[in-house]
Parts: structure tokens; C-alpha cells; sequence
């Protein structure tokens, strides 16, 4: 058996397949099936060879994360759940890495997801309810108070336990951006915001307790009720609905119940219901007994250190902008050829011309993940690398393989502009993935309050 270091240790051609591999080895760990499988992470069922202790690994390509310049932001968020022990939040024991790979060593956690029981079994007695929901907002409180926000709360973090104690998985992961988060696994509801609070939609800066809150409250209702309380195929009708915070409870909740979900689900995060407050309802109170739980104190986080060190170096030599380039003055005026700047966001260029732009306020990161995971399934190849993009299509078309070429650029604080640009191939085909591109950037585009599309991109209503 190889000894495991922390950083570098391994070489990146054998690592590869390693990990690949179900019978191989991380460190001392044998590592079995995947439980988990996504874009950024997937989660391996592993054995520890000398205790035979049963862990989950996570495993995220480092290369990712470079990417998406998130280290700091990961190391940072790791090194919390480290310090983190609550009977129902998912353990990290240690961290490892090689080359290419971080391996987070977590609670191996046997009863499987809570909502797989609902989908099997159908929805849960208000009692039973109650008691899941009383660990979800203990192990909520309990991050909330050492500054630790999940901002992704939906089913697919919440597993129970041999016992059938509930047990949050990624807290402390929310770094992720939105498309890779979760347990850093892309799932089916992955992209459907049904559990995200109207402020996060929003994204005008929100308050991440609150935000929390509002989720615990979507999940509350679907274990009583057996579905969601905003549930529309159309992504729009299902944002509006979540903003007015249109939803019916159905007959066989209690006054109470209803009561009790309608102060969770309050559009307003300033008039919503808090922790403390939830604390003190009858509703929440029955049948309460509060988490029994040591505090940590001997927690080391060197292999932290160790393993986001050699990360960190790596980002220091690639960071060579931290920030989308800035247009000026001059630059806009160029573009919207001319003194008056409405036609730069209003009318712009024919996507049939070769290129086009549109504004977001979302962060650049999130504007350039969501663009490559709009494009990957279309058969791109993506490359990124300081706000511009290169997306060449696997397919030979009428004249080559299409390639597109994309940049971000800062036009205002917080108002970002995408150019893209057909950089070789049929110019009709290019139009085609326009077309098709435009349909997945709904949520990124910059929509006027009137409710108009002010960017290249149609809006579907
Ligand atoms: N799937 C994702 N995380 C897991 C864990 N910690 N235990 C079991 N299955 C999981």
C-alpha cells in the first residue's frame, strides 16, 4: 500500500485512473462504490484499511476549483466544517490531496437521502415532521452561529442515519458555485430554484440566515405534504410565485402547521420569522429535545494548510486578473457606435452577424460557469481563462468546427457585459447555438424592472 502524502504526493498520470478505480487506494482509505457523480465532485463509499471505519470521500478536481477561483473561498469554508460537530451535520474528518484531486474524508452516513423515504413512501405525519425539522434547524442554528451560511438547502443535502437522525451534508460548500454545488454533485433538481429564497433569486445581497430559514421552510412543507409548494415548469411563473410567496397548504395540515409555515414563508427576509423566534412556537416546541453536542477543541487543520498551499501557489502564478477587464467610457461609446448608449443593451448587434452581447449582474464567475455548463451538452469544448472564453463544437459543420469566442467585461460596478463573437465556422450554425445557448441563460441576463429583456438574449415571455 503507497503511504499517502498531503500535497503532490502522486503522480497526476497515476492518480487519474486511480481514482477511477473502485478497488483502489487514497491514503489509507480503499476506496468502493461512487455514491455521487456530478460536474465538479463526485462522492466514493471508501474503508479505512486498518480500522476498517466505512467514510464517504469527496473528491474535487482541483482544476475546477482554480477555475472558478475559488480556493480561498473553499479552504476557508473546509477549514470551518473542521471545527464543526453536530450530530446532524455530516463529519469531515481530514483532508487530503494529490496532484490534481482534493479528497474530503467525511461521515459515512448508511440511511440514505430523507427525501428518497418521501418518494417511496409518500409524505411524512406531522409528528415526524416535526422532529426532522427540529434537527434541521438545530444543525442550521448551530453553523449559523459560527458564521456559516449553506445558502443551498434542498433535499439532496439532507441524508439520515442508521439511527434515523437527519444529517445536512455541505455545510461549509456554498462557496461552490450554484450549478456545482449541493455535495458539489450535479442532480436532477439541480437548477430548479425551488427551494431558494425570492432575495436570493434576486441576488441584490441577501442575508444568508434568513435565506436558510426560508428553505428549512420549503422542506418542512414538502415532508408534510408530500410536493412542493412552488412547483411550475416555467421558470418565470415559478420565480413569481416564489416572490409573492404563492403557495396553498394542503387540508391535512394543522391551523398550527399552517400557521407556523406561513411565518417561515414570508417573502419579506426582514418581516420573516427567526431562529429565535422559531424556538419559541408551540408548533416547534413539541416534542423538542435539543441536540447534545461536544464542542471541538483539539482540531488541527494542517492538513488544510497543506493540502490548499500548493493550490494557493498554483492560483498566485494563474491569477493574473482578479477582476473582469473594465470598459470605459471611450470603449462603450465605440461599441454603441455613437453618443447615445440606449442601442448598446437595447438593440444589439444580429446574433446572424457573427456576434452579440448581453448584461448581467451576476458575478462574473457565476456568468461564466453557467455559460459553460450551457454549452458542454451542446458538444463545446470550453476554455476559460481570465473572463474570456474559447467554445469550439465537436461536430466538423459547413465551414469547420464552429468556435466561439466570449468575453466579460465590467461595465458599472456589479453590470457585466458578454460579448460573444463567431470566431470560425458557419455563421448560420453560430446563430443556431445562439439560439440554443440563449434559451439555458435565462436566470444570468440582466432583465429591466419592467420586466423587458435589455440584452441580446430573448426573453421566453
Ligand atoms: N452521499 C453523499 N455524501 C454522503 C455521505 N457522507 N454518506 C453517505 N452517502 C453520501
Amino acid at each position: 500500500m503507497r503511504e499517502f502524502l498531503p500535497t503532490g504526493a502522486l503522480e497526476e498520470e497515476s492518480m487519474g485512473n486511480e481514482i477511477e478505480d473502485d478497488d483502489e487506494m487514497i491514503g489509507k482509505y480503499e476506496i468502493g462504490k461512487t455514491l455521487g457523480e456530478g460536474t465538479f465532485a463526485k462522492v466514493k463509499y471508501a474503508k479505512h484499511v486498518d480500522t476498517g471505519a466505512s467514510v464517504a470521500i469527496k473528491i474535487i478536481d482541483k482544476e475546477k476549483i482554480l477555475k472558478h477561483k475559488m480556493v480561498e473561498q473553499i479552504k476557508r469554508e473546509i477549514s470551518t466544517m473542521k471545527l464543526v460537530k453536530h450530530p446532524n451535520i455530516v463529519q469531515i474528518y481530514e483532508v487530503l490531496a494529490s496532484k490534481t484531486k482534493i479528497y474530503i474524508v467525511l461521515e459515512y452516513v448508511t440511511g440514505g437521502e430523507l427525501f428518497n423515504k418521501i418518494l417511496n413512501n409518500g409524505r411524512l405525519r406531522e409528528d415526524q415532521s416535526r422532529k426532522y425539522f427540529q434537527q434541521l434547524i438545530d444543525a442550521v442554528d448551530y453553523c449559523h452561529s459560527r458564521g456559516v451560511y449553506h445558502r443551498d438547502l434542498k433535499p439532496e443535502n439532507l441524508l439520515l442515519d442508521a439511527g434515523g437522525n437527519l444529517k445536512i451534508s455541505d455545510f461549509g460548500l456554498s462557496a461552490l458555485p450554484q450549478q456545482f454545488r449541493a455535495d458539489g454533485l450535479l442532480h436532477t433538481t439541480c437548477g430548479t430554484p425551488n427551494y431558494v429564497a425570492p432575495e436570493v433569486i434576486d441576488d441584490k445581497g441577501y442575508a444568508g440566515a434568513t435565506a436558510d430559514l426560508w428553505s428549512c421552510g420549503v422542506i418542512l412543507y414538502v415532508l408534510m405534504a408530500g410536493y412542493l409548494p412552488f412547483d411550475e415548469s416555467n421558470l418565470m411563473t415559478l420565480y413569481k410565485k416564489i416572490h409573492k410567496a404563492d403557495f396553498t397548504c394542503p387540508p391535512w395540515f394543522s391551523t398550527a402547521a399552517r400557521r407556523f409555515i406561513l411565518q417561515i414563508l414570508d417573502p419579506n427576509p426582514k418581516t420573516r420569522v427567526t431562529v429565535a423566534q422559531i424556538r419559541k412556537t408551540d408548533w416547534f416546541k413539541k416534542g423538542y429535545t435539543p441536540a447534545k453536542f461536544e464542542q471541538k477543541d483539539d482540531i488541527n487543520l494542517d492538513d488544510i494548510e497543506s493540502v490548499f498551499s500548493e493550490s494557493t501557489e498554483h492560483l498566485l502564478t494563474e491569477k493574473n486578473e482578479t477582476k473582469p477587464t473594465v470598459m470605459n467610457a471611450f470603449e462603450l461609446i465605440t461599441l454603441s457606435n455613437g453618443l447615445n448608449l440606449s442601442g448598446l443593451f437595447d438593440t444589439p448587434e444580429d446574433p446572424k452577424k457573427g456576434a452579440t452581447r448581453f448584461t448581467s449582474t451576476k458575478p462574473p464567475n457565476e456568468i461564466i460557469a453557467s455559460i459553460e455548463e450551457v454549452a458542454k451538452p451542446l458538444g463545446f469544448d470550453v476554455q476559460t481563462r481570465n473572463f474570456k472564453m474559447k467554445m469550439k463544437g465537436d461536430k466538423e459543420g459547413r465551414k469547420g468546427h464552429l468556435s466561439v469566442a466570449t468575453q466579460v467585461f465590467e461595465v458599472a460596478p456589479s453590470l457585466f457585459m458578454v460579448e460573444l463573437h463567431k470566431a470560425n465556422g458557419d455563421t448560420l450554425e453560430y446563430h443556431s447555438f445562439y439560439e440554443d445557448l440563449s434559451k439555458g441563460l435565462k436566470d444570468v441576463v440582466w432583465q429591466s424592472k419592467a420586466g423587458t429583456s435589455v440584452n441580446a438574449i430573448p426573453s421566453k415571455n
